[in-house]
């Protein structure tokens, strides 16, 4: 028998530290207006001394389980995507299997950076595909406040704290759009983008974690390009027209490069799911926050169809569509 994903809940967890652009300012030369015209962005969270990633993951997990009505012990796959883990190794997953009681099974890591959960999702909805699992976590959770220099005002004002979670679950797939689950899942990366957007520190380069330094101009012109390209590659594969989408359901890394990615698609911005005013990017964490808020204040309602979309360090690069 075939299968296909179907989401069962959604959850998100963000920490309570809200940072605001103004006390930004008081620290660094930048200002509220500059940050807010040329991002969209009004405050980020920021996780507590000794809150991290796996704490977000697992509370995000947690609320994603309950409204599945699952107990951890009723997963047999975690796919956490973050670029921030805990440790060099385990896979920060492994610490959320074992607090959410899962004895069974696999979870590991995964890394694509901001478009870790477009990976995450595709690796897990894979796995239910070829029957290797029946119910699966899909996290994206992060700590970028850890891996930013707090005297770059280029990039540190750009990123917060978060976790997002999905719970998927095989069902028979009649191999129709129009009946719930995801639809299609499509990944891309360019190697040759490496510099444009790194940690300047590692394991085996300089034994310590780095920070985070990023070629912004550059970044944006290839955002723009390839998240067209990507979209246009996810609706065509299902012969659907951009009319068919519900919501657009971007990852947040400039209020600017998610209006473009709107307007190409000729969606109304009430079509189009936004939380960089709030939670500034959060990276692999930024798509399932914004699916988490929208699903649980009422916009995104069963059966709508979703297009999510990201793009990362690596280059990296993905879609998806999905029937909620
Ligand atoms: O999530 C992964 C993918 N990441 C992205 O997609 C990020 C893509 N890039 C961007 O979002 C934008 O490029 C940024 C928001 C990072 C920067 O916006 P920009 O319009 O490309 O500005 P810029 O880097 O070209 O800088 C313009 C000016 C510069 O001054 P000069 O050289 O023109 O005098 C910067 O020094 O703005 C200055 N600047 C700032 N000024 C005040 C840069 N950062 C700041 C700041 N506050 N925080």
């Amino acid at each position: 028998m075939a299968f296909r994903s179907i989401v069962r809940g959604c959850g998100a967890y963000l920490p309570a530290r809200i940072v605001s652009n103004d006390e930004l300012a008081r620290r660094i030369e930048t200002s509220d207006e500059w940050i807010v015209q040329r991002t969209g962005i009004c405050q980020r969270h920021v996780a507590a001394e000794g809150e991290y990633t796996s704490d977000l993951a697992t509370k995000a997990a947690e609320r994603a389980l309950a409204v599945a009505g699952m107990a951890g012990s009723d997963l047999d796959l975690i796919v956490l995507a973050t670029a921030t883990p805990d440790h060099t190794f385990p896979a920060t997953a492994t610490k959320v299997q074992a607090r959410l009681g899962m004895r069974r099974g696999a979870a590991f890591d995964v890394q694509a950076v901001c478009t870790g959960f477009i990976y995450a999702l595709s690796v897990a909805d894979n796995a239910i595909r070829a029957g290797q699992a029946k119910r699966a976590l899909v996290i994206g959770a992060e700590t970028f406040s850890r891996i930013l220099d707090w005297n770059d005002r280029g990039t540190c004002v750009l990123f917060g704290d978060g976790a997002g979670a999905l719970v998927l679950e095989a069902a028979p797939d009649e191999g129709s759009a129009a009946s719930r689950g995801i639809l299609s899942t499509h990944l891309h990366s360019d190697g040759n983008g490496y510099e444009l957007l790194y940690v300047d520190g590692g394991p085996s380069t300089t034994q310590r974690a780095g920070f985070l330094r990023m070629e912004g101009r550059e970044i944006f012109r290839h955002a723009v390009k390839r998240l067209a390209e990507v979209v246009d590659e996810a609706l065509s594969a299902n012969r659907l027209g951009a009319d068919a989408v519900d919501w657009l359901v971007p990852h947040q890394a400039n209020r600017r490069i998610i209006e473009a990615m709107g307007k190409r698609l000729g969606l109304p911005p009430e079509k189009v799911v936004v939380t960089i005013d709030r939670h500034a990017n959060t990276s692999a964490a930024s798509v399932p926050l914004a699916l988490a808020e929208a699903s649980a204040d009422g916009r995104i309602k069963p059966g709508q169809l979703l297009l999510l979309e990201a793009m990362g360090g690596g280059l990296t690069w993905g879609a998806a569509l999905v029937r909620w």
